[in-house]
């Protein structure tokens, strides 16, 4: 599957409720991901998990945001048509329009040395 590279100016965010589940989701983000936005609100998170990526990655974010820091680290991500892109998360809590405790994820393109880097160490997670 190809490699879908984002643009320097490309800044996908999306934001979850306290299980995971995608509540918005800007244009980058549907566009990068190959799904429009009705189909991607509702969903869970992992519907753009990639299966290179290794569990204990997305436990230590979890743990992290869930204590109420801030989550940052690359995550390997899985377009609808199959191909794969990069990204540099930063990830933590928030409050959603309504007042309950969400998640808000932003990201933007890694350069290669972090790509390389965060693919040797995953390869020692799986
Ligand atoms: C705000 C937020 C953004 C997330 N973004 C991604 C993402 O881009 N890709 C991904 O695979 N998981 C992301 N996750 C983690 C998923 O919720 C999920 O834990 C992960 O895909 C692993 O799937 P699993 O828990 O079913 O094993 C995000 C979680 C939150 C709270």
């Amino acid at each position: 599957m190809a490699e879908i590279v984002l643009r320097d100016d490309h800044f996908l965010v999306s934001q979850t409720n306290e299980k995971g589940i995608i509540i918005f989701a800007n244009e980058d983000f549907v566009n990068i991901a190959g799904y429009s936005l009705s189909e991607m609100i509702g969903k869970q998170h992992n519907v753009v998990r990639h299966p290179d990526m290794p569990k204990a990655a997305f436990k230590a974010l979890w743990d992290t945001i869930q204590s109420g820091k801030v989550w940052t680290g690359f995550v390997k991500n899985r377009a609808k048509n199959g191909d794969f892109y990069w990204v540099y998360a930063t990830i933590m809590q928030t409050t959603s329009f309504n007042g309950e405790k969400a998640y808000i994820s932003a990201r933007r393109k890694p350069n290669r040395a972090e790509i390389a880097e965060a693919e040797a160490l995953y390869e020692t997670m799986r």
